[in-house]
């Protein structure tokens, strides 16, 4: 559905057409009830007025009245919840083939993280056609994702990877603005999001200088804060492998069963006592204050591509939950038979 109001800003994603299609919906509807009542109460304040001489006549209850006018109202309002709750879970859930961009919000700019490396601040290349899934936290204060032209909006919060998510339709330029108030310069804190055919997109990615994808980054770090001495990927190591571990379900020393997406392994890095694998003991450091928000995404993409890539006999399971459990004995028995210190950061392996 398409419709052209000076108001409004461009459509150029894909949910643009469908929430511009219920917003249109809910103004008609508002505005035909308005009317309604309006010109109701116009023709009864004329057809009813006092004359001189006739008796005003008492009508009291009307049950067929009464259903009509609870049910039609129920009617409409269930098609709104219904075509609203349908949109909402469509916008809050990316499609898992989507493109994966890193965003961290700071007072007072947007930065921004391709898998390839590439870094950009206050601006943000995406290509046209494929849904783009934007991976945002703050590393201070609570700002706002928002493209009034793809209609998007999203909180982005300290300590918390939240996600946005849209199809770019057209390629241009369009406005990025943090809608949260977060001090003195917030509404400086405004970039532009580039959409380009996926052609250019390309090119645009082959000339960004990168140092190396987010991945092999992430690699770098994990050997310069010595993670791989206790994650090693043998059932003798004294953290639990990250084989294969993305995604997947993880118990718990207390039995809960948690997955192991972005928001576990950032909390595992900075406080790692939160949530201890079972069979474990609670030894690792904290890298609070150690690694960056950047640091830590390139880290978490590093462990997504040990998931990926590598598959080591040991990770072949379909239930890693099962084996940790397996492995149980063995690394208690390691830690009570000779229990060495903790690692410290930035011991190399
Ligand atoms: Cu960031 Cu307002």
């Amino acid at each position: 559905m398409q419709f052209k109001l000076p108001l409004f800003p461009e459509q150029a994603s894909s949910v643009a057409v469908q929430v511009d299609a219920f917003y249109l919906f809910l103004v008609l509807i508002t505005t035909f009830f308005s009317l309604l009542v309006a010109l109701l109460i116009l023709f009864f304040v004329i057809k009813y007025r006092k004359r001189p001489g006739v008796e005003a006549e008492q009508i009291h209850g009307s049950t067929l009245l009464e259903i009509v006018w609870t049910v039609i109202p129920l009617g409409i309002s269930m098609v709104i919840f219904v075509w609203g709750a349908v949109l909402y879970y469509h916008i809050e859930n990316p499609p898992a083939n989507a493109l994966e961009i890193y965003g961290v919000g700071k007072q007072w700019m947007w930065k921004f993280q391709h898998p390839g490396g590439q870094r950009e601040i206050n601006t943000l290349h995406v290509p046209t056609g494929r849904p783009v899934k934007v991976t945002l936290i703050s590393q201070d204060v609570i700002h706002d994702f928002f493209v009034p032209a793809f209609r998007v909006k999203t909180d982005v919060l300290p300590n918390r990877y939240v996600y946005s998510w849209f199809t770019p339709t057209v390629p241009g330029s369009y406005h990025l603005f943090c809608s949260q108030y977060c001090g003195t310069k917030h509404s400086a804190m405004i970039g532009e999001v580039i959409v380009q055919k996926p052609d250019d997109y390309a090119a645009w990615l082959a000339s960004g200088k990168a140092e190396g994808s987010l991945a092999s980054m992430g690699e770098k770090l994990f050997q310069e804060f010595g993670c791989g001495t206790c994650h090693r990927p043998d059932s003798g190591a004294r953290g639990p492998s990250l084989q294969g571990l993305y995604g997947r379900p993880v118990r718990l020393s207390d039995n809960r069963v948690v997955v192991a997406d972005d928001n576990y392994i950032r909390e595992s890095i900075l406080n790692p006592n939160a949530k201890i694998v079972s069979g474990f003991q609670p030894i690792m450091p904290t890298f609070q204050g150690v690694v960056s928000e950047e640091g830590l995404i390139q880290i978490t993409e590093y462990i997504k591509h040990l998931s990926v890539q590598e598959s080591e006999p040991l990770n072949n399971r379909t239930n890693p939950t099962e084996l940790r459990d397996n492995e149980v004995p063995t690394i208690q028995q390691e830690l009570q038979q000779g229990s060495q210190p903790a690692p410290t950061p930035g011991k190399k392996p």
